[in-house]
């Protein structure tokens, strides 16, 4: 091609002015496009078109020059094609091997398609620059291929579908690698040594997949390795000891894992480790006596382990600490025998179920970052002391579990920590009194649990200024009196559990005003936040045991076990959000309403153990998501309603009502009702509870709570006590 400047010298140095001025403009017009586009090489245009022919969305054009085409780069001379970058374009199907054409490229980034199938062999066996590879989130499959570009030095396969094991031939081509990230894929087998092939790593990633057996040795040429990630697999045996001599890592993380024995102390000689995480694994021992070595150390989370022994005093010179996880262990000692005040950083400690004893330690409140404090589950004693207040940013607050004093005193300091929202103090100030008034503040609160401590006292009227309460529990108390219908005044109140007690009284018909169980819309914006600390609760069925956030805990109204009666009012058909729904075992009297039946997200009806009677209304059989439904031993007749989730029900959904009738009860429907029927079937409820009162005394008096869960319910299957119930928040 002949270059602009030969075309326009004749004409300007000639003397045809008025001429030469026209056709410099025409020349100049003609031009300007191939000016701006000097056609890339055809070859690498072709194979780009011949791989885009396979992607719709890469709306190339064939008429423009390929190296202003989005997502392509090209060297100097405009050449050839040096970098393809093209993610989250929406690409579908596999990677087309006209690929492999393009064999100038140094950089490949196609992630965040949906890329499938496998990696086409000896794709990239033709690249002589290639460094760069990103085919992170795609769903591709198949083995991790044999040959890459020898150049290679960054190779992202993460959150793809691969599968297969990883042999040390597959790691020959990558002499040159710096970061290699497989994870969360599916790949088997055990881990090569690695860095004996790539002595220049410096990230390498593996973690959730489903690698077994040892971590393997060679970590002595592992001298430029900074992040060590190998979290969520099966890898079992223990923390190879040389990975000591991985003297540049930064981020060792191989939580989730089998891993067993020692931290052994040469961990410490780890001085640039800023993470060390080692969560989830079955390791025991002590935390390693020289740790405060790691003076850079930001996160250490050790949780869910079989680790003893105390806080190791040296700790105090990790005063770069963030993070402290330790919950889940059994560790022990005084608390206040460890001196935080160093911790200036600290957000998060969280020592959950661990033998702490002693009292609160006062130079935890020096450490003025923090945000969530959860020392539940120990066996601390003592007060809760004004010093917390030092806490301006504490937003997290969970001392369930242990034996605080003095209720009224906490209440009072804890309300004027002004970022408090989640506030768990259940199964302490056992048999105190819950103070009736003086409290106020709390201005942020949005979690509180107080349930277990039997408490005695009233719902005091203080709660009524928590303006922002979304979840609160307080049950397993002795407390009396009736339901205010106040609480329709918390706005965004949609879990209230006050079951367990000694309430008495209708259940008022404020209550089914509460808004965020009566409107979908105010839900809708409260749920959102999360949890400063995953927060754990008993599940009935154990699968799921954290709740992340407030979100996950369902719309829900419980006042089951206590003595309340009268009519169940009809105005219950407004709580429009409402999932759960539990009345059982009190003296509600009448009839179901069968305004009910307009609770479409209702889950879980449980009106067992009343003195309800007339019929089922059928209308409750629209009830889609209907899961669980108990009417036992009340007073009801008539035909059990069937159709839709009214076919799961079992009879023991409706045993102790003699005058019910049709399947599944055994008794057949006749013409006429049958007068002569016995009453009430309430009497055999109380019985229940004069069983089960003092067994539920045992279980709390010595805190074996699992042990005594398991046999509160193989003794008795129909009612379960309360304090198994699914949502026991349990720290
Ligand atoms: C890619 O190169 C191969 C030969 O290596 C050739 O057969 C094929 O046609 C080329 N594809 C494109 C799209 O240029
Ligand atoms: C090509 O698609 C991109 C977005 O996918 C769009 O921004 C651009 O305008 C399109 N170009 C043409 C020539 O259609
Ligand atoms: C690839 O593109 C994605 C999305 O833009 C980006 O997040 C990622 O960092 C890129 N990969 C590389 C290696 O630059
Ligand atoms: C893939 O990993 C590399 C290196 O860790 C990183 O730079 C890149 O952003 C990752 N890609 C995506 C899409 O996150
Ligand atoms: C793991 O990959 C799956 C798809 O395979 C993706 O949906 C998920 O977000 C990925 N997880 C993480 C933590 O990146
Ligand atoms: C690996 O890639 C995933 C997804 O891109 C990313 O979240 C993760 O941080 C990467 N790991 C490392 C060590 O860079
Ligand atoms: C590593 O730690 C062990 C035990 O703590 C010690 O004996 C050894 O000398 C240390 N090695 C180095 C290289 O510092
Ligand atoms: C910690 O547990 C080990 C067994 O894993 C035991 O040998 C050791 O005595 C225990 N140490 C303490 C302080 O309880
Ligand atoms: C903390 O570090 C200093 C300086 O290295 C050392 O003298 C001191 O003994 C350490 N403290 C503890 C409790 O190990
Ligand atoms: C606790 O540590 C701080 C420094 O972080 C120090 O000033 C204070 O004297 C220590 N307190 C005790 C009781 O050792
Ligand atoms: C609480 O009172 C009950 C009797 O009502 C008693 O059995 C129990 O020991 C008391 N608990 C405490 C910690 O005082
Ligand atoms: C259900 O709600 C609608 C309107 O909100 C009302 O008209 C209807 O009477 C209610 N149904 C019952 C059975 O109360």
């Amino acid at each position: 091609m002949l270059p602009p400047t030969a075309l326009l010298f004749p004409s300007s140095s000639g003397n045809h002015h008025n001429m030469s001025f026209v056709s410099f403009l025409i020349i100049l017009i003609l031009l300007f496009p191939t000016l701006v586009d000097a056609d890339c090489n055809p070859d690498e245009k072709e194979s780009l078109l011949s791989f885009a022919t396979n992607f719709p969305n890469l709306n190339w054009s064939a008429t423009e020059d390929c190296c202003s085409w989005a997502g392509i780069s090209c060297d100097d001379k405009r050449y050839r094609v040096i970098r393809l970058s093209i993610p989250d374009r929406g690409l579908r199907g596999v990677i087309p091997s006209s690929l492999q054409n393009l064999t100038s490229l140094s950089f490949l980034n196609l992630s965040c398609n949906f890329l499938s199938g496998p990696i086409p062999d000896g794709l990239f066996s033709s690249f002589n620059n290639l460094h760069t590879i990103d085919l992170s989130y795609n769903r591709l499959s198949g083995h991790l291929p044999h040959t890459w570009p020898p150049t290679l030095q960054m190779l992202n396969l993460s959150s793809n579908h691969f599968d297969g094991t990883i042999q040390t031939t597959n790691l020959q081509s990558f002499q040159s690698m710096i970061t290699l990230n497989i994870s969360n894929n599916s790949f088997t087998g055990t881990i090569p040594p690695i860095c004996t092939n790539s002595p220049a790593l410096v990230n390498l990633d593996f973690s959730m997949n489903h690698f077994t057996g040892n971590i393997p040795q060679g970590f002595d040429a592992c001298s430029n390795l900074v992040v060590l990630s190998l979290g969520s697999n099966r890898l079992t045996g223990q923390i190879p000891t040389d990975i000591s001599c991985a003297l540049s890592l930064q981020h060792l993380l191989l939580q989730g894992n089998y891993l067993m024995g020692k931290i052994d102390e040469s961990i410490t000689n780890l001085t640039n480790l800023r993470s060390l995480v080692l969560s989830d694994n079955m390791l025991s021992g002590s935390i390693p006596h020289n740790i405060g070595k790691l003076s850079l150390l930001e996160k250490l989370e050790l949780h869910t382990n079989l680790l003893n022994g105390t806080l190791p005093l040296s700790l105090v010179n990790c005063t770069k600490l963030q993070l402290l996880i330790l919950r889940f262990n059994s560790l022990g000692g005084r608390l206040s025998d460890f001196n935080f005040s160093g911790f200036s950083q600290l957000t998060k400690v969280d020592l959950l179920k661990n033998q702490f004893s002693g009292e609160l330690p006062k130079s935890l409140f020096s450490c003025k970052s923090l945000t969530a404090i959860r020392l539940a589950r120990n066996k601390l004693v003592g007060e809760i002391l004004p010093d917390i207040l030092e806490l301006p940013s504490l937003s997290f607050l969970s001392l369930t579990g242990n034996t605080f004093k003095n209720l009224s005193q906490a209440l009072n300091i804890l309300s004027r920590l002004g970022k408090l929202t989640t506030l768990l103090l259940n199964s302490n100030f056992f048999n105190e009194t819950l103070p009736a008034s003086g409290i106020s503040g709390f201005q942020d609160l949005k979690v509180m649990e107080l349930d277990g401590c039997w408490l005695f006292g009233q719902i005091p009227i203080w709660l009524m200024s928590l303006t922002n309460l979304e979840l609160i529990d307080l049950s397993e108390n002795n407390i009396n009196g009736k339901i205010p219908g106040w609480l329709q005044y918390l706005p965004n109140l949609f879990f209230l559990d006050l079951a367990n007690n000694l309430l008495s009284g209708g259940l008022p018909v404020e209550l089914t005003r509460l808004p965020a169980l009566a409107t979908h819309q105010v839900l809708d914006q409260v749920k959102n936040d999360n949890f400063e600390l995953p927060m754990l609760h008993v599940p009935l069925n154990a699968s799921n045991l954290q709740y992340n956030r407030p979100a996950s805990f369902p719309p829900m109204l419980d006042l089951s076990h206590n003595n309340l009666s009268g009519d169940i009012p009809v105005e219950i058909g407004n709580m429009k959000s409402i999932q759960d729904l539990d009345l059982s075992n009190n003296y509600f009297s009448g009839t179901i309403p069968s305004s009910i039946s307009n609770l479409t997200n209702l889950e879980t009806l449980e009106l067992s153990y009343n003195l309800l009677s007339g019929e089922i209304p059928t209308s409750l059989t629209s009830l889609n998501f209907l899961s669980s439904f108990n009417v036992a031993y009340n007073n009801l007749q008539g035909s059990v309603p069937t159709g839709r989730q009214f076919e799961t029900f079992s009879n023991q959904s409706y045993e102790g009502n003699p005058r019910l009738c049709g399947p599944p009860m055994q008794k057949l429907c006749s013409k006429r009702p049958d007068p002569s029927s016995p009453p009430s079937g309430h009497k055999k409820g109380l019985d229940m509870e004069m069983i089960y009162g003092p067994l539920l005394g045992f279980c709390f008096g010595f805190g074996i709570i699992l042990t005594c869960q398991l046999h509160c319910m193989l003794s008795e299957r129909t009612i379960l006590p309360r304090w198994i119930h699914r949502y026991f928040i349990w720290a």
